[in-house]
């Protein structure tokens, strides 16, 4: 059941036209469906049958072409096509199908959340809505109709501006929507529901009118303001950066409790999940905060990258998903702090993206076959994407790349097309041939870069040696060599910058020479992390220290630092035995010290440079994991900073404290409370009584969610069991009735290192505030523990595996995309030790047993077990 990149062919059938009218009850919905359908002149000439899709589920009720209704001769209804061999050339097709919402537990199509009537439709979740030819290259201009209830459902929405509306005498009421822009089916978008809304209104750079509304639950509306006002900077952000502006009467936003993934960017109608909208000091932290502005800018920005241009067919998913990522991060790197920002992202794409490439479902940016296309929502879509998007702006430049960008929008706007035609618009605005950049997309795996180097004293010649290749990966033996940009800077030992610039490097096997150097430098790589490589050269520890200390590249003094760290762990890592006490070594001490003592550095940054890589990071890169002795290595030397350090870190802590100053979640507060937590964790690490208390003080004290979460945290992941069961409690009356700060309320508790976290997690599962068929719940606490909790997922027992499976099994009738998301942690069965992997095998393989799992699950499994 596998579909095919190389087996596209172009729509038959066009729909131009489709009106739609919804009859939203309490125990059933009745969708009647006007389609003008016409011929694809584009599709090669003669009369082929009308294929619609249809998901199973659904009831027909009626079906009629040009008013004739056809009876069930006349078509052939097989699985989720529905097939009608004869039409005329051009006809209106009318249908009447009656849905289910209120039992719609996979949350794709129209389902309820909360009591409210909403929509997800992206990728194929049209197709549980009415019949239709449910793939992006059928671009059509819709009129939709709702009528409900007035009092349950006093708001009606749907996409573009509203036309009509009226009420009727059995107490509903009804509204017309029409969208002058064509688009794809899975733009589509309703909503249904008592809702609360803030409206603000914004001005386009013509001078057009926008309305801004932001739709909640009533207790949430006081959480809705930081939502506005990103929304606001990421208008006019687009407007100054792509010269794009927004092209309806209103924009809209709505925030939805039960979501399968962050957001949605229906034309005019943003669908949310609540934990991507909403915002306020009290119940959301830093972090928080910083997701609602990246995620809020990210739907906004698809209104041009994906609505008006959007994808030929899913394979080209990162059209519109890579740049639209890649031109959200570099809005938030200009709302806040650019390092920072480009920092946590590279951290998240060698962590996560890394491990996917590595693992069995590894894919290219364009895939070239899938199952279930909803298991392409992936890091590497998305992140490796951006990162694709971003090698092509270093490789063009800023002026070029934008030349590039308005040839795209302008050549396609109204178009569904593909990656090709993305690399295209570039090449021809900017006069570059990208033809072997091309691979990026075509191409799975991580590729590596080995850098060697050399140097005549005599002559003052430098030279850089490069060579790269990139491992298999499935369907994918060998590979040709990347055309990637290399920044870099050439440094003095003293520090002073001797060169700097960007390399091309295309060749399996190339040298790069620099003339003219009186001594030998320290070549500073990979800039800015330019290419998503893995980047191999033989530091010394005196260089990584230099580099820290001084590369006037801030990205790169935070990787030579975490080289280093990451040189020292894998040391004690591969010589682990239980007991032995980790060493850190004086000088990565003394860095760290002197960095500290630093009054001028950026507390963010500070921040970031003085934090070990994570387990995940460290476990990325071993070659057979050991979860133990990644957990107790890092544990250990923590232990060691915070002690040698212990002054230090509390000077940072008093210095960043805020105490009296109202919370904002500007970059430089954001900063200083991301240095004072850190600073806390290492003087909790001393696990010293004084630490303890300042924790507990700060847990009282603080205003605002961020610092009292880290408390908590930190309290819950100490040896100091009786306060943590207090603070738990505490939080738990203090914010029982905010779910989305019980989903981190879970989550802490999910990711306690502490003895005996499976049977806390599997009680947290019978919580009256755990709520199985939401997905943030699930996320919480069975992600929690699969992910963020390694030790005790992977407990030898295998009862965490197993729990897992359990788990995915019960989800997979109920919701299989979020079951089969959260199955990631058992496909990388392979990195564990012998006796690990065969029991994640042996869920597995209980899973692919199991009859009638969902095509989402089954595609991962069966892919997994290859
Ligand atoms: N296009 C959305 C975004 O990137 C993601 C929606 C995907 N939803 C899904 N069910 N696969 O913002
Ligand atoms: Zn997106």
């Amino acid at each position: 059941q596998a579909i095919y990149l190389e087996d596209y062919q172009a729509p038959a059938w066009l729909v131009t036209h489709t009106e739609l009218d919804f009859e939203l009850e309490e125990e059933q919905t009745l969708v009647r469906a006007r389609l003008s359908i016409k011929s694809n002149p584009e599709s090669g000439g003669k009369r082929q049958p009308l294929v619609l899709n249809g998901h199973e589920d659904m009831e027909l009720l009626r079906l009629s072409i040009d008013s004739q209704v056809l009876d069930s001769g006349d078509y052939r209804r097989e699985g989720e096509l529905l097939t009608i061999a004869n039409v005329p050339d051009q006809f209106v097709l009318e249908c009447v199908t009656r849905l289910l919402p209120h039992e719609n537990t996979a949350l794709e199509g129209l389902y309820k959340s909360d009591g409210m009537f909403c929509t997800q439709c992206e990728a194929e979740g049209f197709r549980r809505i009415t019949f239709f030819p449910d793939r992006p290259d059928v671009m059509s201009i819709f009129k939709t109709t709702l009528t409900a209830e007035k009092s349950r459902y006093p708001i009606l929405l749907s996409n573009g501006n509203p036309v009509a509306s009226g009420e009727e005498s059995d107490g509903r009421h009804w509204v017309t929507w029409e969208d002058p822009w064509p688009k794809p089916a899975y733009l589509f978008a309703l909503v249904a529901g008592d809702l609360e809304v803030l409206e603000d209104r914004y001005l386009t750079a013509s001078g057009r009118e926008v309305r801004l509304q932001i739709f909640a639950e009533r207790k949430d509306l006081d959480k809705l303001e930081y939502a506005m006002e990103s929304l606001k900077k990421a208008m006019r952000w687009d407007e100054e950066v792509y010269g794009r502006e927004y092209d309806l009467d209103i924009y809209m936003i709505v925030a939805v409790d039960f979501f399968n993934m962050g957001a949605m960017e229906n034309k005019g109608l943003n669908i949310f999940n609540t934990s991507c909208v909403l915002a306020h000091p009290k119940t959301t932290t830093d972090a928080g905060f910083q997701r609602v502005e990246g995620v809020v800018a990210h739907e906004y920005f698809h209104n041009w990258s994906g609505n008006r241009v959007t994808c030929r067919d899913w394979f080209q998913l990162s059209l519109k998903e890579g740049f639209t990522v890649f031109r959200d991060a570099e809005f938030s790197a200009d709302m806040n702090s650019r390092t920072v920002k480009r920092i946590e992202d590279v951290s998240l794409l060698r962590t996560a993206q890394f491990a996917e490439d590595a693992g069995p479902m590894a894919h290219p940016v364009r895939p070239e076959s899938y199952i279930e296309i909803s298991n392409f929502y992936t890091l590497t879509v998305y992140e490796k994407g951006a990162e694709v998007v971003r090698m092509v702006h270093a490789l063009l430049g800023p002026e070029l790349f934008r030349k590039g960008s308005d040839l795209y929008f302008e050549r396609h706007d109204g178009e569904a097309v593909t990656t090709d035609d993305f690399v295209k618009a570039m090449e021809d605005a900017s006069g570059r041939d990208l033809t072997q950049f091309r691979r990026w997309y075509s191409q799975a795996g991580t590729p590596r870069l080995n850098v060697t180097d050399s140097y005549d004293e005599a002559s003052g010649e430098y030279q850089l040696h490069i060579s790269q290749s990139c491992p298999p990966s499935p369907g994918q033996e060998h590979k040709q060599p990347y055309h990637l940009p290399l920044a870099f800077g050439l440094l003095g030992m003293d520090g002073t910058e001797l060169r700097s610039g960007v390399l091309e490097v295309t060749a399996e096997e190339e040298s790069f020479r620099f003339t003219g150097l009186n001594e030998r430098p320290v070549p500073s790589l990979l800039r800015g992390f330019s290419a998503p490589v893995k980047l191999e050269y033989d530091y010394s520890d005196a260089q990584l220290l230099m580099l820290l200390r001084h590369d006037t590249d801030g990205f790169n003094r935070w990787d030579a630092g975490q080289r280093l760290c990451i040189r020292l762990m894998q040391e004690q890592i591969d010589a682990y035995r239980p007991g032995a006490e980790p060493s850190v070594p004086d000088a990565l001490l003394n860095a760290w010290s002197e960095l500290l003592l630093d009054e001028q550095l950026d507390p963010a940054m500070l921040a970031q440079c003085l934090k070990l890589p994570s387990e995940a990071q460290l476990a990325e890169l071993a070659d057979t994991i050991d979860v133990v002795a990644i957990h107790e290595v890092r544990k250990g030397m923590r232990k060691v900073i915070a002690e040698a350090l212990e002054q230090q870190w509390l000077a940072a802590y008093q210095r960043c404290d805020l105490k009296d100053v109202a919370y904002s979640p500007d970059a430089e507060s954001i900063g200083r409370r991301s240095l004072k937590n850190l600073a806390l964790g290492y003087l909790m690490s001393t696990g010293r009584e004084p630490w303890l208390e300042l924790a507990r003080q700060q847990y009282e004290q603080s205003d605002n969610m961020t610092d009292q979460l880290s408390a908590l945290t930190l309290v819950v992941h100490s040896p100091h069991r009786e306060s943590a069961d207090e603070l738990l409690q505490n939080f738990y009356l203090q914010w029982q009735h905010e779910p989305l700060v019980m989903n981190q309320w879970l989550s802490v508790q999910a990711s306690d290192p502490a003895e005996g976290a499976l049977e806390r997690v599997k009680q947290l599962s019978e919580h009256p505030v755990f709520d199985a068929w939401n997905p943030n719940k699930l996320r919480a606490l069975i992600g929690g523990f699969c992910g963020q909790n390694p030790i005790h997922f992977h407990n030898e027992s295998g009862e965490g595996y197993a729990w897992l499976a359990d788990w995915i099994l019960h989800l997979d009738r109920q919701n299989p995309q979020v079951a089969s998301r959260l199955l990631t942690p058992l496909t990388r069965w392979k990195r564990y030790d012998a006796a690990r992997s065969a029991l994640m095998q042996k869920q597995l393989q209980r899973m692919m047993d199991t009859p009638e799992l969902s095509a989402d699950v089954y595609e991962v499994v069966s892919k997994s077990l290859v």
